[in-house]
């Protein structure tokens, strides 16, 4: 596995795989890898002749007060995981390549889409979401590049910046990648103490009890979302973020329920906060 800190180097790299004609697949992500961002290299390496892994804590998508300081790092363990998966080009870029002035030209997200979730929840992270990732497929230049449901607005973000920009990339979405508990792989899961990280299963629990419900006929957001509620309120330690009931990939609520609503959620477990979704009978459910 090559590793390259400038963008200059991956510059060229990327150029010469195109000119050989090869697939390049790209799995951006913030590193402190775990099985979910494995997934997507190995979707990646079946998919792809050349697969790229970057790791990069994005600055631009922390909000003032969230934790971009203390975000999990240790790269030589990325590393472990990446030899193992026989990774082609692992890119780590300086800041300074990705962010060469303080002043930050932002690229601007569709605000229907960021309006609600954690867009709401979490303002700019969007925008920081959309930056970083415009630049590092302008350096990276893949052909398709990797994203988890989990982050289901993260994805619809992407999606349509690529549309509005035209990028020549494919995006694709592989399905959530769980515990045995049913609890979603994520860096942040490091955060959770014990008991918190056996409370943290609830958010899985509040989904399952509602798909069990929606395929039996329930089909009342409302309802729906009383249940979930109802499910997480009686976790200690678990305070409700959101829980939204909405079109997939639109993002408009939705009284009904029907094929593609995707049923999402977020909750701080302590001072952790966890998202987490499931689409009812969408293409990526798990
Ligand atoms: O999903 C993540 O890890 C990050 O948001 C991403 C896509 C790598 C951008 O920093």
């Amino acid at each position: 596995m090559e590793v390259v800190t400038r963008a200059s180097e991956m510059k060229t790299l990327s150029c010469r795989v195109k000119e050989s004609g090869d697939v390049l697949g790209f799995v951006p992500t913030m590193g402190y890898l775990h099985e979910g961002h494995l997934s997507l290299v190995r979707a990646s390496r079946k998919e792809c002749d050349i697969t790229v892994v970057s790791v990069f804590v994005n600055p631009t998508q922390f909000g003032r007060g969230e934790d971009f300081d203390k975000y999990p790092r240790d790269v030589e363990r990325d590393k472990a995981f990446l030899e193992k998966e026989n990774v082609d080009i692992l890119f780590i870029p300086e800041k300074t390549d990705i962010y060469p002035e303080d002043d930050i030209e932002y690229i601007e997200v569709d605000e229907k889409l960021t309006k609600t979730l954690c867009g709401a929840s979490r303002p700019g992270h969007f925008k920081g979401v959309a930056t970083v990732v415009a630049k590092l497929f302008d350096i990276v230049r893949p052909d398709k590049s990797y994203f988890g449901q989990k982050d289901a607005q993260q994805v619809v973000v992407i999606k349509n910046v690529v549309k509005n920009l035209s990028l020549p990339v494919e995006i694709k979405v592989m399905p959530t990648v769980r515990e045995d508990d049913g609890l979603a792989m994520s860096s942040r899961n490091i955060y959770l103490s014990e008991d918190e990280r056996s409370q943290a299963a609830s958010l899985y629990k509040s989904l399952s009890t509602a798909k069990g419900l929606i395929s039996r006929g329930n089909k009342s957001s409302e309802e729906i979302k009383r249940i979930i509620t109802k499910i997480l309120e009686n976790e200690k330690n678990v305070k409700i973020d959101y829980v939204e009931i909405i079109e997939n990939e639109r993002f408009i609520p939705v009284d009904k329920i029907k094929d593609n609503t995707l049923v999402a959620i977020a909750a701080f477990v302590g001072n952790t906060r966890l998202i987490d979704n499931t689409i009812i009978n969408g293409k990526n459910e798990e």
